[in-house]
């Protein structure tokens, strides 16, 4: 018998992780499912990013190992990019390093910092990967929630002085997943001075920066006086790009900070396709302009689905920021038997709260992947649900 270990039983379960197969059984039995359960948008990617590769996979250069350097163009273009986006200049070999998609960084980051007996602080409900990276790691999470009455701002104030002591990390995620919160730079302005004053790595996680709505611009945490001290920050071109499967992101950050985590993945990965590298250094110089179109598509989504949603009696903000809507549900109404029968009556995959942890409950998240149409279907369905939640039965099914 092999014994599996302490760290990997204590992974809580993916939230997105039987999803796939439920859906493929519905579909199977003809049922009509509109998914907007993963943050997976359905636009495709950049006409410049499938030019640039097929370019690079008939250049048997780009074939080889990139090693964690990868592509100097690449590093040059991210360097760039965060210069024209945020004003801030970065060495592209020392200051930046390319990662398989920012999860990838975002996960092994506390390899490189924590020690036996250490806490990363965890916002709760968060991108799973935190919490999973912080126990793989041997670090003790804290949960810290996210509470609507803080504009689901993760509150440093409300942590124990001994937690803020022990802790080596802490993960900041605006424009926010699941919430769609967006952070004021007082707020970051505080952050930075209480990592600053207990020496705590900031993750700042901006998976979502230009994916934001009504004029809204979403700041670096390196607008910040005082940041480069204890900040890495990290960029993704999956969702302004619509590049998910790609896998391609980048940290930012000060040169031992990035050296530490270069180390990190030295020993568990040969870093991102080189082509993949080419063609997100392709994007990467054409930014703006391929990123307005899919923010404008988003904001028309948002300003379907949220009038839809509330007509048939749910609760929401209509957000300024991300690619979600966090819905909340009538007190007494969990949202993990919502969402599954949400799911299994009426073919719309939505995701509970409670899958982002306990404190996400009283909530599920519809994520703005499918077209205006399919938005406000899904939201008849999902009231339907609630209808019949409240009754105690379904009415009709899809
Ligand atoms: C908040 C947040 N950070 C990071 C990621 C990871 O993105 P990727 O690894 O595709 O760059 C996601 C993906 O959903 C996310 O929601």
């Amino acid at each position: 018998m092999i014994d599996i270990s302490a760290r990997v039983k204590s992974l809580p379960g993916y939230p997105l992780a039987e999803i796939p197969s439920i859906k493929r059984r519905l579909v199977e039995a003809g049922v009509d499912v509109i998914d907007v359960g993963a943050g997976d948008n359905d636009t495709p990617p950049p006409q410049i990013a499938i030019t640039a590769m097929n370019e690079a996979l008939a250049d048997p250069a780009y074939s080889k190992y990139g090693f964690q350097q990868g592509l100097p163009a690449f590093r040059q273009a991210a360097s760039r990019w965060v210069e024209g986006r945020f004003g801030r200049r970065f060495d592209p070999v020392t200051e930046i390093l390319p990662l398989i998609g920012s999860k990838d960084g975002l996960a092994h980051l506390p390899f490189a910092v924590v020690n036996r007996g250490d806490a990363t602080i965890v916002p709760e409900p968060g991108y799973q990967a935190y919490l999973g990276g912080s126990i793989l790691a041997g670090a003790e999470p804290y949960i810290a929630p996210l509470r609507r009455e803080s504009d689901f701002l993760l509150d440093f104030t409300s942590i124990p002085e001994a937690v803020l002591r022990r802790a080596k990390v802490a993960f900041v995620n605006y424009p926010n997943n699941p919430t769609a919160a967006v952070a004021t730079l007082e707020y970051l302005e505080r952050s930075v001075a209480i990592c600053r004053r207990h020496g705590i790595l900031l993750a700042y996680d901006n998976a979502y920066c230009d994916l934001t709505f009504d004029g809204y611009r979403a700041p670096s945490i390196f607008e910040i006086p005082g940041a480069d001290e204890v900040a890495l920050e990290f960029f993704s071109l999956s969702k302004s790009f619509s590049m998910t499967g790609w896998r391609l992101g980048f940290a930012v950050g000060r040169a031992e900070l990035i050296g530490a985590l270069t180390r990190v993945k030295s020993y568990v990965d040969t870093g991102p396709f080189l082509a993949v590298q080419k063609a997100g250094a392709a994007v990467l110089d054409h930014a703006q302009e391929i990123v307005a179109p899919i923010r404008e598509e988003l904001q028309g989504r948002r300003d379907a689905a949220v009038p839809a949603l509330r007509k048939v009696g749910f609760v929401l903000e209509s957000p300024k920021a991300a690619m979600y809507l966090w819905v909340a549900l009538p007190e007494g109404l969990p949202s993990a038997p919502f969402a599954r029968r949400a799911m299994e009556e009426t073919g719309a995959v939505v995701l509970p709260g409670s899958s982002f942890g306990p404190a996400g409950e009283g909530y599920f998240r519809i994520a703005l992947t499918v077209g205006a149409d399919r938005l406000r279907e899904a939201a008849g369905r999902l009231g339907q649900v609630l209808q019949a939640s409240r009754s105690g039965e379904l009415a009709t099914t899809a």
